[in-house]
């Protein structure tokens, strides 16, 4: 049993003609079936030593934040074009009109979609209109990676190209106590990557959105829990490959939506989708459990250690007031 069933072409089809009459801000177009393997095929991937970002925005506040986020994605070489999907159903057209235009003074690359439904589904769409490289990034607007780490992830990705590489890492694991799957923290071992922000083959969207009866089936499930769509994409890769992801490791990653950051904010963290803090990881859970009871089998498999990109000095000790290499000081 495996993942990829037949498309369900029709179904889908009808669905987006109704949800999906996508009004990119500046480019009106209406978008055919994304599933459609002609397009899939004729439209072949351009670029594979660049990507194109997929942003999730949400927050009116962090707008100032999404601009400068999206301007540095946008002036670095590796990135192609970026494409913001805009979640939050309650802002304004003309807000969005006005970020639409502050957008394309930064680059005419940036894409700016009012995500035409409330589905977390949404965000892992094909788009092959838009998205022309082997690989996207996938990310939220609250999330920040210097050019070095984003270069050494795409060149870790680019070795690896059937795995899902990402910059924060949670796991499944069994309760033993009460049977159960959950979802947790491991110090030395994970299974997930999240979608704050995650390197994945365009292939995958294709594999998320388009797998037949079972993957529906679990896209219910993000649909009734608004949470998860990271954790099903997770569940489709591992299938995919019968191994866990990559983790990087970056010291100059900025994750402004995480609690322990300096800025205590509470209106620039608390208005994420999935920030819902305290029942969240007990939600998380159960979707592990609702997949795995869809699928009949576990698919996710542990890795182990970050992907680092320098070896580095080995340690410097203090030593009569000096800073030496602390092999020198072991062995002086
Ligand atoms: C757009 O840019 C103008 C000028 O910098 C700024 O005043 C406004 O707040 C911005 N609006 C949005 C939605 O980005
Ligand atoms: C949090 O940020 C918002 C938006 O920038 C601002 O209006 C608000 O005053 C800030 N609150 C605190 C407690 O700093």
């Amino acid at each position: 049993m495996n993942l990829h069933f037949l498309s369900y072409r029709i179904i889908l089809l009808s669905f987006f003609v109704l949800l999906e009459g996508v009004v990119s801000a500046r480019h009106g177009r209406v978008l055919t079936d994304p599933c459609d393997l002609d397009i899939r095929h004729n439209g072949l991937y351009i670029s594979s030593d660049q990507i194109t970002v997929l942003m999730n925005g949400f927050s009116e506040y962090r707008i100032p934040l999404l601009l400068s986020i999206a301007s540095s994605y946008t002036f670095s070489p590796l990135v192609s074009s970026m494409i913001i999907l805009w979640g939050n159903p309650l802002t304004p057209s003309p807000l969005l009109s006005q970020l639409s235009r502050n957008l394309s003074l930064i680059s005419d690359s940036i894409h700016l979609i009012r995500q035409p439904s409330s589905s977390l589904n949404s965000r892992f769409l094909p788009r092959p209109d838009l998205i022309k490289t082997r690989a996207v990034l996938v990310c939220d607007d609250d999330v920040e990676v210097d050019s070095k780490s984003l270069e050494f992830a795409l060149r870790i990705w680019a070795s690896n190209q059937d795995s899902l590489v990402g910059f924060f890492a949670r796991s499944h694991d069994l309760d033993l106590s009460t049977k159960e799957w959950i979802y947790t923290v491991h110090p030395d071992r994970y299974s997930i990557v999240l979608t704050k922000i995650m390197i994945l083959k365009t292939e995958y969207l294709f594999k998320y959105s388009c797998g037949g009866p079972l993957l529906m089936e679990m896209r219910r499930v993000v649909d009734e829990m608004q949470n998860c769509e990271d954790i099903l994409m997770n569940f489709v890769v591992a299938d995919e490959v019968n191994a866990g992801p990559i983790l990087i490791g970056s010291e100059k990653l900025r994750d402004y939506g995480d609690s322990r950051n300096e800025e205590k904010n509470d209106s620039f963290r608390e208005v994420g989708l999935s920030s819902r803090k305290g029942d969240h990881r007990k939600m998380r859970g159960f979707c592990i459990r609702e997949f795995h009871r869809i699928l009949k089998r576990m698919p996710l498999r542990y890795s182990h250690g970050k992907v680092i990109d320098s070896v580095g000095e080995q340690g410097l000790c203090k030593k009569g007031g000096k800073l030496v290499h602390c092999d020198d000081f072991l062995l002086g």
